[in-house]
Order: C-alpha cells, then sequence, then structure tokens
C-alpha cells in the first residue's frame, strides 16, 4: 500500500517499492542480474531525488511545475521515470513558486536506463569506475553499493548540483570520491579507470577519457552532435589514443555536457534568404527519423536545425551551419519538398547524399554502425566502411 500524500511514507513502504521497482526493470531486461539487483534494492531514491519538476506541454510551451514536500511521493520516486531536478543551470524545485519555463540542466535519470546501462558496462568486481554527471548521486550510490566507495569517483560540473549529491550520498551511507569539474577532462589523479560511463552526452570521445584508460577500458558514452541526433557508443581502449566498438540499439539521449553545446544559431541569413530553390526528395521528416537523423548529422557535424516562422509565413525547417551555409525546406501544396541553400556550402545537397548512401545500404540501424578512434580521428562506420563518416577534431581545435 502506498502512503497518501500528505502523510510521511514508512521505511517498509520504501523496501517494497525498490523491490517492486527492481522487479520491472528485471521484466524490462534492463536488470540483468543478482549484482544490480541488491544495488536497486538497497539505494533509497527519494533521499537523491527528495523534489523535482513534473512536465506540462501548454500551448505557450514546456512548463514545469515545482513538486516538493508531501506531493513527492514515494510512489512516484520509485516509478521508472526521469525526474527533473535543475532547470537552466541553477533553478531547483524549491527556488519557484508554482510552474515555470525552462531547460532541464540536472535529472535523476530513469533507474531502468541507469541500471541498463550500468550491465552495458559490464561491470566487475574490483573494477575503478569514473562516472561523469553525478547529477543527483542516485547512479553514483548504485556504483559505490555495487563496487565500494573507493573504486568509485564521480565528476559534476555543477557546483550547486554537486553540493547536493555529495549531501545525498553521505545521508545515504556512501562515500565514493566526488570532484567538481569539467567531467570532459576526466579525473587524471584518480586515473587508470576500468570503466567510464557518461550521463551526460557528448560529441566525441574526449581524448583525457583515453589517456586515462588502459587496454580493455570500457567507455560507455552517448554520442550527439549540433542536430541533436543521438547513438549510445561503447568502445573499448585498445592502445594509446585508440579504441573500437559499437552502437547499442535503443533511443537514448542524455541532455549535452555542457562545453559541448552548441553556439546560439545565427539564423539572420537563412531567414532573409530569397534566393533560388530546387525540388529535393529529401523532406524534413528525414529529421523526425531516428537514425536517419544520426546520418545526416554525421555529414553535417557544425549544423542546427531550426525552426522558425518569418512574419505570417508558414513555420519552416532551416538548417544553419557555423560556417555560415544555410538550407530552408519549402513545402509544396502537393505534399513535395523544396530547398533553398546559401553561404559557402549546400548543406542539403550533402544531407541527400549521406541518406542515399544509407539507403542503398538497406538503411542499417543505429547498432549496425561502429565507432573507431584512433589519434588522429573519430570514425563512425559500417563494418565494411561502405559508409563512413569522421567526427569533428574538437580537441585539436581547443589546443
Ligand atoms: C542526466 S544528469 C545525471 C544523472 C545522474 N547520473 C543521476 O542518476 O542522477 C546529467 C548531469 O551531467 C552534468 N554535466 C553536464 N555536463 C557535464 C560535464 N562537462 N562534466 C560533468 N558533468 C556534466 C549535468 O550538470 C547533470 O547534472
Amino acid at each position: 500500500m502506498n502512503a497518501p500524500p500528505s502523510s510521511p511514507a514508512p521505511a517498509t513502504d520504501a523496501v517494497v517499492l525498490r523491490r517492486r521497482l527492481a522487479d520491472a526493470l528485471a521484466a524490462t531486461g534492463d536488470l540483468r542480474g543478482p549484482a544490480w539487483r541488491a544495488a536497486v534494492e538497497s539505494v533509497p531514491r527519494e533521499v537523491f531525488a527528495p523534489a523535482w519538476f513534473e512536465r506540462s506541454d501548454t500551448e505557450r510551451g514546456t512548463m514545469w511545475s515545482p513538486v516538493v514536500g508531501d506531493a513527492a511521493t514515494l510512489a512516484r520516486v520509485y516509478e521508472d521515470t526521469t525526474l527533473v531536478t535543475q532547470l537552466d543551470g541553477g533553478v531547483a524545485p524549491g527556488d519557484v513558486e508554482g510552474p515555470v519555463f525552462g531547460a532541464p540542466s540536472s535529472s535523476s535519470t530513469l533507474p531502468g536506463l541507469v541500471v541498463g546501462m550500468l550491465e552495458d558496462l559490464g561491470v566487475e568486481d574490483g573494477d575503478r569506475v569514473l562516472e561523469i554527471g553525478s547529477g543527483t548521486g542516485y547512479s553514483t550510490a548504485l556504483l559505490a553499493r555495487r563496487l565500494g566507495d573507493d573504486l568509485v569517483t564521480s565528476i559534476e560540473v555543477d557546483p550547486e548540483t554537486a553540493r547536493r549529491a555529495a549531501a545525498a550520498l553521505k545521508a545515504a551511507g556512501f562515500e565514493p570520491h566526488l570532484v567538481v569539474g569539467d567531467g570532459l577532462d576526466g579525473v587524471p589523479d584518480r586515473a587508470p579507470f576500468d570503466r567510464l560511463i557518461a550521463t551526460c552526452s557528448v560529441r566525441e570521445i574526449p581524448r583525457p577519457w583515453l589517456e586515462q584508460s588502459r587496454p580493455g577500458t570500457v567507455i560507455l558514452a552517448n554520442l550527439t552532435g549540433w542536430l541533436y541526433a543521438f547513438g549510445q557508443a561503447r568502445v573499448t581502449v585498445t592502445g594509446p589514443g585508440r579504441a573500437a566498438g559499437e552502437f547499442l540499439p535503443g533511443t537514448v539521449s542524455f541532455m549535452p555536457a555542457r562545453r559541448h553545446t552548441p553556439p546560439a544559431p545565427d539564423t539572420g541569413a537563412a531567414l532573409a534568404a530569397a534566393g533560388p530553390d530546387r525540388p529535393t526528395e529529401l523532406g524534413p521528416e528525414i529529421l523526425r527519423d531516428w537514425v536517419g537523423r544520426f546520418v545526416v548529422q554525421g555529414a553535417l557535424p557544425n549544423s542546427q536545425q531550426v525552426t522558425a516562422q518569418v512574419g505570417d509565413g508558414p513555420c519552416l525547417d532551416h538548417v544553419l551551419d557555423v560556417d555560415g551555409s544555410h538550407a530552408t525546406l519549402l513545402p509544396q501544396q502537393d505534399g513535395s519538398w523544396r530547398v533553398r541553400e546559401g553561404g559557402p556550402r549546400r548543406l542539403w545537397s550533402l544531407a541527400e547524399r549521406a541518406v542515399t548512401a544509407w539507403r542503398a545500404q538497406g538503411s542499417p540501424p543505429i547498432d549496425a554502425f561502429r565507432l573507431s578512434i584512433d589519434p588522429d580521428r573519430h570514425t563512425i562506420h559500417l563494418p565494411d566502411r561502405s559508409l563512413s563518416w569522421d567526427l569533428p577534431r574538437l580537441e585539436q581545435r581547443r589546443r
């Protein structure tokens, strides 16, 4: 029996709810063995997410309502759902009185995904693990419960989030090694690691993660780009600066690591463009297809999609690149599409070429792709390299 929202829930309820959550995660296949089951059944998620924001879609956009105090029920805490705990890099549920607009910047990821990732990571007893993105500390606690505090390091970029996670971990009886800083730099003092897991998405596997690994280290990270297409990459380090692996099945997405978010797009040129247009077989629906979007992102790694309206005109999809290139998709009355391209490169032509090549291979799913890393490049490719693209070289560019 769940406690009514207004009365404090007895601890036994939490025990029952944790067991039920573990059963539910086992039924979905996210929880695959006794080691992580023991962790799920003992880590009190309510300590890590005592308050959160609930989403509601309104005519004016997505709003977030704070859920605090008695309204934050144990029953909800133990649902397999993501609980958003921070908006806009600093707003906590206790900071606001009522619904607000904002973008999620920290959360307790849904337990099924957290546990599924920990299973995918292939953690073994004695492994030293680095987690990037402590968030609420819930997944850090699962790791500490499984491996012991000494073997777990977790890094969080946001100081206030890190402070709350540290307090929650302490309250729940865990003392892993916690660092406040940019996880893209890893934690060299605690290296080498046997496993690295990121709960924010990245545009590449950062060089420091490879440097802080050893041959055999497994890195699990959600790979993204500025088109916000995502693939869950799992690579094994094979030597200095080298790793190889695959993309896992599924449609997992995480908020991007703070240094990997795109710059504000410059919409000026695209919105003002009035140049010639041409027919295209490829409409914007490709950007709503999980793998199709991933393929377009591979071809256009520095481009963003913006949907915008000028005056009373229709709402149009624009693709904008940092080099000033732009493409605007124009719907036609008969359901076909035309595209207007401008700037130094013909962006939509590049997207068309990539999608045609992908379709020529039978439109393979995300888990058909591989990720190969050497000191010079990150390459996403099909096993026979019939389709292949290099990721932009971010670390080099920064130096
Ligand atoms: C989805 S939340 C983490 C969920 C967490 N594992 C949990 O179970 O509560 C992602 C976190 O990554 C953090 N983050 C984003 N960029 C980061 C970076 N460059 N280094 C470390 N943490 C980062 C965010 O502040 C956020 O708290």
